[in-house]
């Protein structure tokens, strides 16, 4: 497990009051708030968001520094075989949530709220989101859109859920937007602007940007104080997010161009599941030293 320390500058957190939670100490790796976050991007220093769905990827992440873990929608398609993120339910979402939650010691863990979940009302949006926390143990959780969701977003804030606003493309709008297109472009890069102004102004502590034109994701990041977190939004965001399947090979075939492989996974896990099956079949496996 990693000691390193959470992002300097800021004074030690305080002993947890009432028993819960274990004390911080001066060894064991403090926890990532959403003030850290706003810290890095007031020093012009970045920070790296993975999505984690589980309990061994959620403790490798944190081991590895990775600030923010997002329990992302995008388990539908990763975890549970969908097709796209639409059909994935909070029912399903939650014990991956709370298995990433039990895991990540050092990580800010952001829930994301999927698709009919929220758009509803503020107190939908509310309502569920206090799910995510009292459930499974969320930090704080990610809806999609930007000015229409601005009620949503002072409702959650106001009533203590710390809110991750996602702006550009929105996967869970794919039907309404025409499908997987980059958003922003020419006269739209305004509209962009006012959506992560209007988050910004309701209390989200960041914003993720999906799919905007680089020019435009550089726009955005100054002129909003709040960390902005691109994925497919070049490289002028505070921070970055990967479907981490598409970023270690787990996941293969055509990526999107934002994609950079960090690893084959798939080859790796094909290779030992091939090696193990002929090991079995040629009576090689178990051995001596595997058996009692
Ligand atoms: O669900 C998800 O994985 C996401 C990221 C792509 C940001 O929303």
């Amino acid at each position: 497990m990693s000691t390193e320390p959470a992002p300097a500058g800021t004074p030690a957190e305080e002993p947890a009051p009432y028993g819960g939670a274990p004390a911080p100490t001066s060894t064991g790796p403090r926890r990532i708030r959403t003030h850290h976050l706003r810290e890095l991007k007031q020093r012009g220093e970045r920070f790296a968001m993975l999505t984690a769905y589980d309990q061994y990827t959620a403790q490798i992440f944190d081991e590895a520094g990775i600030e923010v873990l997002l329990v992302g929608d995008s388990a539908s398609n990763n975890v549970y075989g969908n097709e796209s993120s639409l059909p994935v339910t909070v029912d399903e979402l939650l014990p991956l949530t709370r298995a990433v939650t039990r895991s990540a010691r050092r990580a800010l863990v952001v829930a994301d709220l999927p698709f009919g979940s929220y758009q509803a009302s503020p107190q939908q949006a509310y309502l569920t989101a206090v799910r995510f926390m009292k459930e499974a143990g969320a930090h704080a959780v990610k809806l999609e859109g930007g000015l229409p969701m601005a009620p949503a977003v002072r409702l959650l804030v106001d009533g203590g859920v710390p809110v991750m606003g996602h702006i550009g493309f929105t996967p869970q709008s794919e039907h309404a937007l025409g499908g997987y297109r980059v958003q922003g472009r020419g006269e739209a890069g305004a509209q962009v602007i006012a959506e992560a102004r209007a988050l910004e102004e309701a209390g989200a502590f960041a914003l993720v940007m999906e799919m905007v034109p680089g020019d435009v994701a550089a726009e955005v990041t100054a002129a909003v104080s709040i960390p902005t977190i691109g994925i497919g939004a070049g490289d002028r965001c505070d921070g970055q997010v990967l479907v981490w399947q598409d970023a270690f090979g787990l996941r293969t075939g055509r990526m999107p161009r934002f994609v950079k492989q960090y690893a084959d996974l798939r080859a790796t896990l094909l290779d030992a599941a091939r090696a193990y099956a002929d090991d079995v079949r040629g009576g090689t496996f178990p051995g001596p030293e595997h058996t009692f």
